[in-house]
């Protein structure tokens, strides 16, 4: 017997209210109260929302068709799936989201948002703040390992990917209120610094002068003191031996090491801090005497065997075995990453561990999160937490196709391509004669903001496993899906309310938003898809789709403001239309705080 539709109406409580989630989170809580009494011997099925991608509605229910062949010959009253989407739209509880309901084709269910409803809740932001906005937290706490550049190595785009992808990564995260350790896993510890340790007391007796102006370029210093070691044998031996005294903890070894560990740190910085990024080291030194537990710890369970004098982990589906323990006894990355997801896990509490590397890192980091599947630190299925994900990307490519690099085949300093993606912004604003106009500070402030906001975009826009070739003049264009095309549309949206002569705070609580226009509409039903789109962006790993929800929204804004029929300043919604910019730069300023890109009022 189908409940009465009365019976079904569910109240909510205020605490469900306050964090009531995506449009499409919500639409699920009433789905599911419908299929609970829809299908009441089929207590577990998930409501499956999906926004139409068709005219008949603005979201759909699909789950009519999978019921039916669940329900099929177990004396079921329905006669096929459009009949269980007629009963599951009948036996909806009232809701003042939903204007109306139909049922099409093999009993999908469309919704039609009210558009009242859709005009409060954007007013709602508005006066409350976007943060109403954010999606629900998926855990407490994730660890976020990024950046992680190798101690007196360079620091290349690779890992100027990993330092863009894991922020924004770490941003998403943290406006769902998850707590994230934004972890810069550093390569400082290894054989190479025995050798960088002899060279330094080589070149600077007395080490602790070596300052970073007296060493210069680390880069350089790594490679004289590889020349060094490679040539001769007797400074090798000393390098060997070197290591033995570092990691036996002796006292100047381990100064020295400090040292060009703190050399590179500073350089690391300079780049951190043009981008805006913020990382807590805890480089793989920090780890190493958590191994030999940890490795004990694999042993006892019977994970760890001989193979070739080497201790190794030998993993279904993989060719090669896991080496936790090299031939010579010592420690190796993998090691290493056991230990730091070891100490995640069990000292840090985090839930979601999440690893942002280049692709070629892929199989490493899958055979690691094995390894932890079978000694029972993580659940065996993937989408459980505890959680470990790596975040793998692909290449920056030159002109050429190639592998990114400069004319005389040195890598690319990341500094020198920040400082010509400012210069070269700065060059333009010159050009549109904003050196009579502005402030020598806006125009770096602004240059600075799209420089590097081009770039990192440019970066976040491809779907991050594909390789992308770096082009200035490609990502420094004003039109098409760029940072600066979206940067100017915030500005000339901020421009239009400024020009207005109006307050928007005192709009926000005495006017109207009304979504009475078809343009008005869209836009605002695109503007309430914001916080299922961070949602999906962060479960799945995936910048790009913030990206493409952004550069949508620019261009559904722009369809909007284009129209002389939905007129903004001097017609008779006037109130309501500044409303609607108002919610679309808040939502594009909460967009380009996600991507770590600062927004430009003016231009
Ligand atoms: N240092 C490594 C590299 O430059 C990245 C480290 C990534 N993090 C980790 N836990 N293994 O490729």
């Amino acid at each position: 017997v189908l409940a009465t539709k009365t019976q079904s109406i569910t109240t909510m409580t205020t605490q469900e209210e306050e964090c009531m989630g995506s449009v499409k989170a919500q639409l699920a809580k009433i789905f599911e109260t419908s299929l609970k009494v829809t299908v009441p011997n089929e207590p577990d099925v998930e409501p499956l929302i999906a926004a139409c991608t068709g005219k008949f509605g603005d979201y759909q229910c699909n789950n009519a068709m999978g019921l039916w062949s669940k329900i099929k010959g177990k004396g079921t009253q329905f006669r096929g799936p459009p009949a269980v989407g007629e009963a599951i739209k009948n036996n909806l509880p009232t809701s003042e989201m939903i204007e109306s309901c139909s049922v099409a084709g093999p009993g999908f269910v469309n919704v039609v948002l009210s558009k009242n409803w859709m005009a409060k809740s954007i007013q709602k932001m508005l006066i409350e703040g976007i943060d109403i906005w954010a999606p629900m937290p998926p855990v407490k706490t994730a660890v976020v390992d990024f950046s992680s550049p190798n101690i007196a190595k360079e620091m290349h785009v690779g890992h100027l990917r990993s330092t863009i992808i894991g922020d924004t990564l770490a941003r998403m995260l943290e406006f769902s209120k998850v707590k994230v350790l934004r972890r810069n896993h550093v390569g400082d510890w290894g054989t190479q610094f025995g050798m960088l340790i002899e060279f330094l007391f080589e070149k600077f007796p007395n080490f602790e002068d070596a300052t970073e102006t007296a060493i210069g370029d680390l880069q350089a210093f790594y490679k004289a003191s590889k020349l060094r070691f490679d040539s001769d044998p007797a400074f090798k031996e000393r390098a060997q031996q070197a290591v033995v005294r570092l990691q036996g903890g002796e006292e100047k070894y381990r100064r020295a090491w400090a040292q060009i560990c703190e050399i590179s740190r500073n350089e690391f910085h300079k780049v951190y801090q043009r981008l805006g990024v913020h990382l807590e080291e805890k480089g793989e030194s920090f780890y190493n005497p958590y191994i030999p537990g940890v490795i004990e710890g694999l042993t006892k369970q019977g994970l760890v065997e001989e193979s070739q004098g080497a201790r190794v982990i030998f993993i279904e589906g993989v060719n090669i075995p896991l080496i936790v323990v090299k031939s010579d006894g010592g420690f190796n990355y993998a090691s290493t990453d056991l230990a730091a997801l070891w100490y995640r896990l069990n000292e840090e509490k985090a839930e979601w561990i999440i690893y942002v590397t280049d692709v070629g890192q892929q199989q490493h980091f899958d055979m690691v999160f094995k390894a932890a599947k079978l000694a029972g630190w993580l659940p065996q299925g993937d989408n459980s937490y505890p959680r470990a994900s790596h975040v793998g990307f692909g290449l920056v490519l030159g002109e050429d196709g190639k592998r990114f690099r400069t004319r005389n085949t040195e890598v690319v300093r990341l500094v020198d391509l920040l400082d010509e993606a400012k210069s070269r912004s700065k060059a333009t604003l010159i050009e549109r004669g904003k050196g009579e106009q502005w402030t020598e500070e806006e125009i770096e402030s602004t240059a600075d903001a799209v420089g590097y906001g081009a770039v990192k975009y440019a970066d976040l826009k491809n779907n991050r496993l594909t390789n992308y070739t770096f082009n200035f003049d490609q990502m420094l264009n004003d039109k098409g899906n760029t940072a600066v095309y979206l940067l100017y549309a915030h500005a000339r949206i901020c421009s239009i309310i400024r020009r207005s002569g109006k307050d928007i705070e005192e709009l926000m609580n005495k006017g109207t938003l009304v979504l009475d226009h078809k343009d008005e509409r869209d836009l605002g039903l695109h503007l309430l898809q914001f916080a299922e789109v961070v949602e999906e962006a962060t479960t799945n790993l995936l910048p790009n789709v913030l990206c493409d929800y952004l550069y949508n929204l620019s261009e559904i804004f722009s369809k909007f403001y284009s129209n002389p029929e939905c007129k903004v300043i001097g017609s008779d919604k006037e109130t309501s239309r500044l409303l609607l910019c108002e919610a679309t730069a808040v939502v594009m300023r909460k967009c380009f705080n996600l991507l770590g890109i600062t927004p430009i009022y003016k231009i």
